[in-house]
């Protein structure tokens, strides 16, 4: 089996657990729209951290590369992404996700009702997942943390392209930059209340 540094011998129960949380939520989805007609989610990304990121994570945290603090002290390793296309869906979709079994929510930060300084929004959660498995303290049944990210198209265009400019150092015009950005977030965060209003006006002139 393959076996890694950052990750010990844990990569293929982390990428198990991850198609495991992604089919979950494809499930309720599926279920929802026999119900309504209506898709909650636009698509997902599931992903476990590389071991290039998580490395480099516990160095910037200060903590030795081992999977005790990729699995036990970070929390990220396995993290899911799911873009909607409205605003309400994220809402339906944070209702899914608590009523999982077998999960405690140990972490919400709703950087949707407050947006980050830069603009960033998003609906963080992190799962803490009781598994059938034993975990990294040789725990059985073991426990597993899930990130999971919620956010519309729009949220998560503006993420994708702060976080290419974020990497381009010595940038000129920096403020200037910075402060068009937040404007770009703003507005598409009044766009996406539009957009709901929009679908809200649709389904009633029905
Ligand atoms: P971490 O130790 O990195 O988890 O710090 P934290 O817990 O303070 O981070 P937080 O939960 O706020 O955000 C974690 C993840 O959200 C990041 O890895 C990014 O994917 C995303 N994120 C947070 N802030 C930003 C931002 O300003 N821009 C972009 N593009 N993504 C962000
Ligand atoms: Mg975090």
């Amino acid at each position: 089996m393959e076996r890694t540094a950052i990750y010990g011998d844990f990569l293929p129960l982390l990428e198990q657990i991850k198609d495991t949380f992604a089919q979950r939520i494809e499930d309720y989805t599926a279920e929802e729209y026999q119900k309504t007609g209506i898709r909650i989610y636009e698509h997902l990304i599931a992903r476990v951290k590389s071991e290039e990121s998580m490395t480099e994570k516990c160095s910037r945290k200060g903590l030795p590369p081992t999977p005790h603090s990729a699995l036990k002290e970070l929390r990220d390793s396995i993290g899911i992404r799911i873009i909607c296309s409205f605003l309400d869906d994220i809402h339906t979709n944070i209702e899914k996700i608590r009523a999982f079994p077998d999960c405690r929510v140990v972490e919400e930060k709703d950087y949707i009702r407050h947006a980050k300084p830069n603009g960033y929004r998003s609906y963080h959660m992190i799962l803490e997942y009781t598994a059938p498995f034993a975990d990294e303290d040789g725990n059985l049944p073991g426990t597993f943390f899930i990130e999971i990210q919620l956010r519309t198209i729009a949220m998560d265009s503006w993420a994708a392209l702060e976080h290419k400019l974020k990497y381009k150092k010595h940038i000129q015009n920096q403020e200037l930059i910075v402060a068009e950005l937040k404007r770009c977030a703003d507005e598409l965060a009044s766009c996406d209340l539009s957009m709901s209003t929009i679908r809200d006006l649709i389904e009633h002139s029905e």
